[in-house]
């Protein structure tokens, strides 16, 4: 029997999978070192779960409204208006299981079969599945490490084509790092308005900022004409340690608001009521614990940073914002291991794995064939652990 074509062109997610293999070599004991997982290791914070425990308690266990309850949609208007200088209604609102759904949400408002999404890489790597699975084509567009890896806006008026419905970008970004300026999603803002597509933006890990001169801009604060075309996607999963909790959503036009409430309500219904209360809390509770969690993010950084870079034949840039190191190791291709000649970042990844048992993420995927992705989202122990690990590695190969 014929199966569905669009569904069995969808990559299945080689990050979760490196994150199961891990979690498998460490159930048979052995002493693995992931880098793999992109989710903060620390709990969430008491008075987050304390709130879900509160809502259990007071019978809070039944459907909500497909798009969230009023009390979080208002709580996220709250914070997009606070931190972000955007003011929505709660009607322009949908909270939904994580930002992966909110993003696949706003793909299938938006595509029709064929249309063309616009992906600078390297980039997250679910973005071009949740593409094809709305039915578009995701168009990569490669930026430089030259510039910070942060798009030419020149690349993007070529990209263009009559079936161009949007551009998605992140900032800061995974994998690399990366933080966009205000020039630099000014211009992305501009050619969005000229060309009328509509723009996706990815801001899950804006909280994680360790460049003092740098801010995190919404590209919908940016004026009238791109608030109207920018579905901002964000969520509870990085700043407050929630990965499993699963919140995340979209602000957007009421118009795309409407129609994404709708594909929700017969997809999954509202997220978990209780996990709205939850995010609740979070969104409107006390915000040190975002701080602390971004202070201790900071710290691995510099340390993971210095200590790959003194690395004969990796390099990276140094990241400016989420818990990604990005490193390029095709300074080692060429060496051999075991008398095998290394010729692509898989390749490194698979024998570091083999030989020191440490866990890093191949980027073919992101549309970075050369680099692995380290997330430095586990302890300092964890690192030094790792980084000596590598060290060794390399120090014998051939
Ligand atoms: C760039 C980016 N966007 C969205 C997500 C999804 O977040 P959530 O866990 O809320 O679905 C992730 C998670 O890894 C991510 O890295």
């Amino acid at each position: 029997m014929q199966l569905s074509n669009k569904v069995k062109s969808v990559k299945p997610s080689s990050t979760i999978a490196l994150t199961a293999k891990s979690a498998e070599y460490k159930a048979q004991g052995l002493d693995v070192v992931a880098f793999a997982a992109g989710e903060p290791d620390f709990d969430t914070p008491d008075h987050i779960k304390e709130a879900a425990i509160l809502a259990i308690n007071q019978g809070k266990t039944k459907y909500t409204p497909a798009a969230g309850t009023m009390d979080i949609r208002k709580a996220v208007c709250d914070k997009l208006e606070k931190d972000n200088g955007l003011k929505y209604l709660p009607e322009q609102i949908v909270v939904s299981n994580g930002a992966k759904q909110a993003l696949v949400n706003a793909f299938l408002a938006i595509i029709n079969e064929g249309d063309e999404v616009i992906i600078p890489g390297p980039f997250w790597l679910s973005y071009a599945e949740m593409v094809k699975i709305a039915g578009g084509v995701p168009v990569v567009i490669n930026t430089r490490k030259e510039d910070s890896f942060v798009v030419d806006p020149k690349d993007i008026e070529d990209a263009i084509t009559p079936k161009t419905k949007a551009i998605i970008f992140n900032t800061p970004s995974n994998p690399t790092g990366m933080i966009y300026t205000e020039e630099a999603i000014r211009a992305i803002a501009d050619i969005a308005v000229k060309h009328d597509i509509f723009v996706i933006s990815d801001e899950i890990y804006e909280k994680l900022i360790y460049v003092k001169d740098k801010k995190h801009v919404s590209i919908a604060s940016l004026g009238p004409e791109i608030y109207d075309r920018t579905i901002v996607v964000n969520g509870v999963s990085k700043s407050f340690s929630m990965t499993g909790w699963r919140i995340g959503y979209t602000a957007s036009n009421l118009t795309i608001a409407k129609l994404i409430s709708s594909a929700q309500s017969h997809m999954t219904s509202g997220p978990c009521s209780i996990s709205q209360a939850a995010a609740v809390a979070a969104l409107t509770g006390p915000q040190d614990c975002v701080e602390e969690m971004r202070k201790a993010f900071e710290k691995r950084m510099e340390y993971i940073y210095e200590r790959v870079n003194a690395m004969d034949g990796l390099s990276c840039l140094k990241p400016e914002g989420a818990f990604y190191l990005f490193v390029d190791v095709s300074g080692v291709y060429g060496k051999k291991y075991n008398g095998k000649p290394i010729t692509s970042a898989a390749e490194f990844a698979a024998y570091l794995l083999e030989d020191k048992l440490v866990v890093a993420v191949p980027c073919a995927d992101f549309a970075a064939p050369d680099y692995l992705r380290f997330s430095y989202a586990v302890s300092i122990d964890t690192i030094k652990k790792g980084m000596d690990r590598i060290e060794a590695f390399l120090g014998k190969l051939e």
